[in-house]
């Protein structure tokens, strides 16, 4: 497919290195648990992870969400659960992008449940053209308007995740 450039690899990284900052700067004197949601946000999980300044500790949750390649249809369920106890613990959910707010809507619930002490959400995309369910971003790398985006993680049909860059598909 083709496909255009949107977000080049220095631009993700400077993002991600003033997110790294104010995460260390909102926690310090915590160990906040960061929960990435596999598999798409596990580049800018490893690279936001080195950039943090105070101990964290690293987690992930498999979620799967019933739908079209390129839409989620809200019906969520876990496949792969955290495996270090939360309870108590301030917990900062690591995603890749927001489209609906549907899945993570239903990870936000899924581990408040649980008894955290506080959870925040760092997501490096926010796409608003479709949000249904309201979820704040309390740490948002890029907003984008509308598209569908893959590269640095982000795929579509298990493509193009290997790129360093983010790109948007033209149909
Ligand atoms: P939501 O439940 O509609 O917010 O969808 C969130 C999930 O759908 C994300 O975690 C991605 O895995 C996937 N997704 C949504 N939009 C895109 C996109 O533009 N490119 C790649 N994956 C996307
Ligand atoms: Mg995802």
């Amino acid at each position: 497919m083709e496909k255009e450039i949107l977000i080049s690899k220095a631009a993700i990284q400077e993002r991600v290195r003033e997110l790294a900052a104010q995460i260390s700067l909102d926690y310090a004197g915590k160990e906040p648990i960061l929960i990435g949601i596999l598999k798409g946000s596990i580049f800018f999980f490893a690279d936001l992870m080195r950039e943090i300044s105070i101990p964290t500790k690293m987690d992930f949750i498999r979620a799967y969400s019933y739908g079209s390649n390129m839409h989620s249809s809200g019906s969520v369920h876990l496949t792969k659960d955290v495996e270090l106890p939360i309870q108590g613990k301030p917990v900062i959910i690591v995603e890749d992008i927001v489209d609906s707010g549907l899945t993570l809507a239903y990870i936000k619930e899924n581990l408040e449940r649980r008894g955290v002490e506080s959870l925040r959400i760092c997501s490096l995309i926010d796409k608003l053209e479709r949000r249904e369910r309201e979820v704040s971003i309390d740490y948002c790398g890029f907003q984008v308007k509308e598209g569908f985006l893959v590269g640095y993680g982000l795929d579509y049909n298990e493509e193009y995740r290997y790129l360093p860059e983010i790109y948007v598909l033209k149909k």
